[in-house]
């Protein structure tokens, strides 16, 4: 009877202490909750110039486009458009006139553009209505063109599809121009420069000592297969991280790259712990960081 007793009692033990261990596990990771992040944004990766993607045989909107992006460089107005969006001052949104895309004989006095609108300050939404700079040059594209503007938004990663099977007119979503991309669309001239950047949890130690991009290169070079790096899909910031050669880049094959459908995602993972670090447009990551830190 005294074993049995005894039996029970280091049972019991052995239960609550394991019970307890795991819960405390659990307790940890619960406190670590949602951390705040952090963007490298003085450390370019890359250097990219956004420009609007048209299909190939499409030479009179790709004139059009060409001469409207002429006019606001030559007045001041493209910098005005992209300043006022970059420090919010802007006011513009827009909502599509229809629900879904135009076809039929009604498809002709459409401007139909296609984007991913999670993209802030080029593309985003505010509430349901849209916003950002490329959603401003569009309105004025379709004025300029006597049209009515349709945004369609879609998957980065079809955007170009989209244009060159003519589902969409003309692709205006941040886009960088590469080579790559120029064997299927054909693309405006360039109204914006950027880059791609890293994005962090404020916490990070890994990076804590980088001074330059450099030095950022190095360290994304020496971590392992489980240090997981977030991007968008289809995205410059994606081929940067896993590596395409159409696109010039060796990528960083010794690390795990996740695509995400919107970098708004891959940062949000970030702060929740599932991935270690961001790549992302430099503008885009600053905004993004900014409202995910709220
Ligand atoms: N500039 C990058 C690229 O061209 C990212 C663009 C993402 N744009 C967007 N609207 N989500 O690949």
């Amino acid at each position: 009877m005294k074993k049995i007793i005894s039996f029970i009692l280091v049972a019991v033990m052995i239960v609550t202490s394991l019970a307890a261990f795991a819960s405390c596990g659990k307790g940890n990771s619960a406190a670590n909750g949602k951390s705040k992040v952090k963007v490298y944004e003085a450390y370019d990766l890359t250097a990219e110039k956004y420009a609007f993607a048209v299909a190939k045989e499409n030479t009179a909107l790709k004139t059009a486009a060409n001469e409207l992006l002429a006019e606001l460089k030559e007045n001041g107005e493209l910098d005005k458009i992209i300043n006022s969006f970059f420090d919010g001052s802007s006011t513009f949104t827009y909502t599509n006139p229809v629900s879904s895309v135009p076809t039929g004989a009604d498809r002709e006095n459409y401007l139909v553009v296609a984007t991913n609108a999670y993209f802030p300050p080029f593309e985003y939404y505010e509430g349901d209505k849209l916003s950002g700079v490329d959603m401003k040059i569009a309105s004025l594209l379709a004025e300029k063109l006597g049209k009515t503007l349709y945004i369609y938004d879609m998957e980065f990663d079809s955007v170009i599809i989209s244009v060159k099977q003519g589902q969409a007119d003309i692709g205006m979503a941040g886009m960088t121009v590469n080579e790559e991309r120029l064997k299927s669309i054909d693309f405006t001239t360039e109204y914006y420069e950027s880059a791609q950047v890293l994005v962090v949890r404020e916490n990070d130690t890994v990076f804590a000592d980088c001074k330059s991009a450099d030095d950022i290169v190095t360290k994304l070079k020496a971590q392992e297969k489980s240090f997981k790096v977030g991007t968008q899909n289809g995205t410059t910031g994606y081929m940067y991280t896993a590596g395409d050669e159409g696109f010039g880049y060796d990528g960083f094959k010794n690390l795990t790259c996740s695509g995400y459908t919107t970098g708004a995602l891959a940062i949000l993972d970030l702060a929740n712990n599932k991935v270690d670090a961001v790549i992302l447009d430099k503008q885009p990551a600053k905004m993004i960081a900014e409202s995910t830190n709220k």
